[in-house]
């Protein structure tokens, strides 16, 4: 008698928990809503009272109304970024570029296990990079260039087995401290005991470059991965790995003597200078 009552219970809650205007994917997104300054009322059609958000500007479903992309570019929006935005499942390209927005980058956004895209650059983003993100087995293009990041770049990011595109240039402080990598973000030592480590570190990259330079660029070039890096004061440098076209150490040598010491510290790696 009982387990009926509560049978009958929740089919009559169902509704109300999943029904018009509280679809969980419509409520994610008005906590994001609520974060964000919108003086221009950009998010004006965002109508929590519709049965899904696929009619709102900046969202794209797929034929089951699931939310598979948010995409904001160049809007005077600021506010934060929410951890509410990991429970769209669905998403497949997350963009929220050229706005406003500060705060840092929730850790939970590493559970978007579909995201293809996440390009938040060009905003005021600061804090360390989760992560969490690392879990994001399904990314191919990550876009967190022009923003305030701090910190070392999580490994795991080196790790991302379908990434094949990475630009984090022009951070207030991001460097790295793992190999290999084809990152050329500032190694972490050399900020901390820049003239001393640099020596150290030149030998070490050489180094490793003689060691690994054929396994690191089969790597490469089977992931077809490109990182663009650099940072405010140094140099951007493009690493791109042509396909069908080998990387000598000689190459990098050459790019490296004509580098000025600044312009190593401040950029370092190899590639297209
Ligand atoms: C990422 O954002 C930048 C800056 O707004 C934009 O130029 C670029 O097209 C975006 N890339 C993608 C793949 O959405
Ligand atoms: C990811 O999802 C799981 C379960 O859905 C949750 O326990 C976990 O806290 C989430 N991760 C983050 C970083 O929020
Ligand atoms: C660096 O990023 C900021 C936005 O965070 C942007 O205003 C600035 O123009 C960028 N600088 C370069 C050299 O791209």
């Amino acid at each position: 008698m009982a387990a009926t009552f509560w049978m009958m219970l929740m089919l009559a809650l169902i509704p109300l928990v999943y029904g018009a205007g509280n679809n969980p994917e419509i409520q994610a997104l008005d906590v994001f809503r609520k974060s964000l300054v919108d003086p221009d009322n950009r998010l004006r059609n965002w109508d929590t009272s519709l049965d899904n958000p696929c009619t709102w500007r900046f969202i794209g479903c797929d034929t089951g109304n699931r939310v598979i992309e948010l995409g904001i570019w160049t809007e005077k929006l600021s506010g934060q970024l929410v951890p509410e935005l990991a429970q769209l499942s669905a998403l497949m390209s997350l963009t929220v570029s050229e706005t406003r927005i500060t705060g840092t980058i929730p850790s939970a956004l590493g559970n978007l296990t579909e995201l293809v895209q996440l390009n938040l650059s060009g905003n005021q983003i600061s804090g360390n990079i989760p992560p969490s993100l690392g879990n994001l087995k399904s990314l191919q293009e990550l876009r967190l260039q022009d923003n305030r990041l701090t910190g070392k770049v999580p490994s795991q990011i080196g790790n991302m087995p379908n990434l094949r595109y990475a630009n984090l240039a022009n951070n207030t402080d991001l460097c790295w401290d793992f190999f290999p990598t084809p990152i050329s973000v500032e190694p972490c030592v050399l900020r901390r005991h820049a003239a001393l480590a640099f020596a150290t570190f030149t030998t070490v990259w050489l180094l490793h470059l003689a060691f690994t330079n054929v396994l690191a660029y089969k790597r490469w070039k089977r992931k077809h991965l490109v990182f663009e890096h650099g940072f405010s004061g140094g140099k951007m440098v493009l690493f791109r790995a042509p396909v069908g076209q080998s990387l000598k150490s000689d190459v990098f040598l050459k790019e490296t003597l004509k580098l000025s010491n600044k312009d190593i510290i401040g950029s370092g790696g190899y590639g297209t200078v």
